[in-house]
Formats: structure tokens, sequence, C-alpha cells
């Protein structure tokens, strides 16, 4: 076998020790509030991120909901919107074509609620919704699980609610749960999501226990670089017998289902296992930041200034916070590269995260191709310095071959 890159496009950070932690915690019976009140602004606590977000549309549904949007959103929230608001009531807001800022915001009689989702491990700047929160008076929810770092509450003080997720891969972890800031400002909304919360069905703990055996392959396949070693010599040798079988077909099956996302049946409220995870895991962000800090820079410091914003066209210089290694492939590309990484024993994957609302895209095109455009890249917080050279001489290899030049 040649040189293998042993780690997959996503990690769990936690060690072993929090991982059988977590087991652990099933047993407790300690009470724990679903809010926690700080001086400006207040954590609600839920079971998942969807889980507070399709609470929060449901509390403003109204038959006319009116809402401005950034134009790419996670799977689930992308689910949720189109739940709660007709489609001639979501109006796009348009990115720059780094897609890092926010270039215009639809010229609207009347808006409701902005809905922002933040990419790549950082935050969009939202200053330029300065004027339209004014004019309108509407709440600006952001959804931070790939924004920028937590050492921050909002990414800005125009946002009126953040929103974090702690499942699977998200930092801090805690393989479940979500929990979103409000702004203290918002009395009503708090008193109102609080009582809301406190009313769902509580997650069944062997719901919970189901849902952390499930992880452990996942967890030794993503964290385990002995693991991942034999996964892939294994799906080599699969792949001698039968064609079909590849780094990347495995992969994308492997990613369809691990995290398998509850569509429905997730307006819950956490278990007492679920929520002692939790609150031992929120103030563990930072220690994960740090890896991927570390770790970014020097995978981006592997570019040339050309190539970093050929290949990643919103990186401003600043350090991504995310599992996710993203790339950007021309779209024609993008299956001739999965398959160039493959023949090297690197896993990648189209765009698993981000979905286009159901609506026309005809005065956005930009935004599609660039959809279609989004990559990953193995993680880079489990990889070693060698092996970030290498995957990084692979990329720098299909751009010659293909003679990208921008
Ligand atoms: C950007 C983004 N938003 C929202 C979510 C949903 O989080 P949860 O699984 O806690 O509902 C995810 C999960 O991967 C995500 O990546």
């Amino acid at each position: 076998m040649k040189y293998v890159i042993k780690t997959p496009p996503d990690y769990l950070p936690l060690s072993n020790r929090d991982f059988v932690r977590h087991f652990a915690n099933l047993l407790s019976k300690k009470k724990y509030d679903f809010s926690i009140r700080y001086k400006r602004f207040t954590k609600v606590i839920g079971y998942s991120c969807r889980s507070l977000f399709d609470m929060i549309m449901d509390y403003f549904n109204n038959k006319d909901l009116v809402v401005a949007t950034t134009p790419i959103h996670h799977t689930s929230f992308r689910d949720i919107i189109e739940k709660y608001v007709k489609p001639e009531n979501i109006h796009l807001i348009k990115l720059n074509d780094k897609f890092n800022e926010i270039k215009e915001v639809p010229d609207l009689k009347k808006c409701d609620l902005v809905i922002i989702t933040h990419l790549f491990g950082q935050d969009l700047d939202l200053s330029a919704l300065s004027e339209f929160k004014k004019k309108h008076k509407c709440i600006v929810i952001e959804d931070r699980v790939q924004g920028g770092s937590l050492d921050k509450k909002y990414s800005h003080k125009n946002a009126d609610i953040s929103l974090y997720s702690m499942a699977m891969d998200k930092r801090p972890i805690a393989l479940g749960g979500g929990f979103m800031y409000i702004d203290n400002r918002h009395k009503k909304l708090i008193i109102d999501f609080e009582e809301i919360i406190k009313n769902l069905p509580v997650e069944k703990p062997s719901t919970r226990f189901k849902q952390l055996l499930k992880k452990i392959p996942t967890y030794l396949l993503y964290n385990s670089k002995a693991f991942a070693f034999f996964a892939i010599g294994l799906i080599d040798l699969s792949g001698f017998f039968n064609k079909a079988i590849s780094i990347l077909s495995v992969a994308k099956l492997y990613r369809a289902s691990n995290p398998r996302f509850l569509r429905k049946g997730y307006m819950l409220k956490p278990s007492p296992g679920l929520l002692k995870s939790m609150y031992e895991n929120f103030h563990k962000y930072k220690e994960v930041e740090n890896v991927y800090t570390k770790n970014y820079e020097f995978f981006f410091s592997c570019f040339s200034p050309k190539l970093l914003s050929y290949f990643f066209p919103w990186y401003r210089g600043e350090s991504s916070v995310t599992p996710y290694n993203t790339i950007q492939i021309e779209e024609h590309l993008v299956n001739q590269f999965l398959e160039f990484l493959s023949d090297f024993y690197i896993s990648g994957l189209p765009n698993p995260t981000y979905k286009l609302f159901n609506i026309s895209y005809d005065d956005y095109p930009e935004i599609v191709k660039f959809n279609n455009g989004i990559v990953y890249l193995p993680c880079v917080a489990n990889m070693t310095k060698e092996e970030i050279v290498y995957l990084t001489n692979k990329i720098k290899e299909f751009h010659k071959i293909h003679n990208q030049t921008k």
C-alpha cells in the first residue's frame, strides 16, 4: 500500500476518558437547571441545536412569517425554515464573492426574523445588518455551530440569539445537546423558552445509552489512527475483489449514516445523564479550538497566497475552529478531485453539511456553484505534520494536473 493518511474528514474532540465518562453520567440523578443566567445574557439548554431552533421558529410562527436569511444552512436548519416559512417569504441575503462577508441585504416591506448561518469556522460580520434591523425591528438569530471562537457569546451585537450544538464532532462536545444565548433584554422570550423546555418530554436514559453505544465505532474510526489504518487496509483489500469499493464510496456511505440526524422526534428535553455531560463540558471549548487553530495555521501555511485564495476563498488569515476541513473545488472537477484523493488513500467527501433552499436561485447562481463545489478533506485536528504536508502536496499536484489558474 502507498503512503496513507490515517485521518477521516471528521473528528470527535474528546479523550478516551471523556468518552467513558459520558456512559458513567447515565447513572446521574442530579438535577440541573435548563438555563443559566449571566449578567448580560442567559444560556438556555436544549436536547440539540435543531430542537432549540425548531422551538424558536414555532414560537414566532405566524401565517405570514417573513425571513431574511443567508443562502445555505445545515440540512436541519434548512428543513426547519421550510417547515415554518412559505417559499415566497424566504428572502436571501447575498454574500460577497469570497463568501465571507454580507454583500446585499434584501429590500423588504416587512421582516420578522433574520437567520444567519456562519460557515467554515469563522463569523460573518453582522454589522451589515444594523440598518435593516433598525428598520424592521426583527430578531436576529445566528447559527454559530460552525462559526468563530466561543470566546464571544455572539458574533456581533446585532445578534439576539446565538445557537450552538454539543453533538458528535462539535465544540464543546457532550455527544449530544445544544444551547443558545439570549440577550437579557429579551426577558419574555427567555421566560417563555424556559417554560416550553420544562414542559417537553424528557429523553429516555435508555435512548441516550443506545446513542452512546452507536458512537463507539465512529469514535474509533475518527480518533484512532490504528483503527483508521486497519479500516483503510480492509477497504483496499475489498476493492481488489470489488471495484465499486473505494475509500470514497465507503466514506460517503459511512458519513450518510453517521451522525444519523434525527429528522423528527427531537423535541425533547435532555436526560439527567446528558445534562451532566453538558455541564461538565461547557467550559472545555478552548482546548479544542487551540488544537484546530494550531493545525489549521500549519495547513494553510503550506499554500501560496494565490492557491489559498483559489481553494479557500473565505480564508481571512484567521484560523478556522471547525473539524470540517473544507476546500472549494470547481463544480465540474469535484468528482475527479475526490477520486484523485481516493486513489491516494485520502478520504474526502462531497459537501455533506450545507443545503440550499427549495426555492429559485436564478438570480444567485454563484451560490449554487459554490455549494456544489464544497468538499471536505481529512480533519487537520488529528493529522501529523507529515500527513498535512502530504495532503497539501497532493492538492497542489491536482491543481497542476488541471492547470487551474486564477
Ligand atoms: C452548522 C450546523 N448547524 C446546526 C447543526 C445541528 O446541530 P444539532 O445536531 O445539535 O441539532 C449542525 C450539526 O452538525 C451544524 O453543523
